[in-house]
């Protein structure tokens, strides 16, 4: 076991929906701390730099044209192997196959739009992080 911290997003979707409070707060009930948070509005240059790891994938496009189609939620969770476990409470990433309680099966819309991001791994992490949060924006 090792505290991890992930950088999670509360896509345009959710926050269309007003469920950012939510959200947060069923993270913050499975025990995870809050480390850092800001709403943002991405462009879609900063869109593809967020997820330029699938710049090959068919929906490369039209994952960035909806992740900077409104503002989004941007948060560091630290916690216990935060990263996997935050992935779990997020669900899969198709909402329909997202199992009972988790965040896409509640607050999902379809398999593009699919109210929350999470970090899949320490690299991600390591990249995610600093993307959208300084140092001084960090706290313990
Ligand atoms: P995320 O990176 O956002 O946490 O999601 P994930 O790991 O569960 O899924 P990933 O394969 O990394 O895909 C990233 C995001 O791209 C959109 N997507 N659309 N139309 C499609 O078939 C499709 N497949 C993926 C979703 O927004 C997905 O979360
Ligand atoms: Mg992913």
């Amino acid at each position: 076991m090792a505290v991890e911290r992930t950088l999670m997003l509360i896509k345009p979707d959710a926050v269309r929906k007003n469920v950012e409070g939510e959200i947060i707060a069923l993270v913050q009930k499975q025990g995870f701390k809050l480390v850092g948070l800001k709403k943002l509005k991405l462009t879609k240059e900063q869109a593809k730099q967020f997820y330029i790891v699938h710049k090959d994938r068919p929906f490369y496009d039209e994952l960035t044209d909806f992740m900077s189609s409104g503002p989004i939620v941007a948060m560091v969770w630290e916690g216990e192997n935060a990263i996997s476990r935050i992935r779990e409470i997020m669900g899969a990433t198709n909402p329909e196959e997202a199992a009972e309680g988790t965040i896409r099966k509640l607050y999902g819309t379809n398999i593009g739009e699919n109210a929350v991001h999470g970090s899949d791994s320490k690299e991600s992490a390591d990249y995610e992080i600093p993307f959208f949060f300084s140092r001084l924006e960090l706290v313990e």
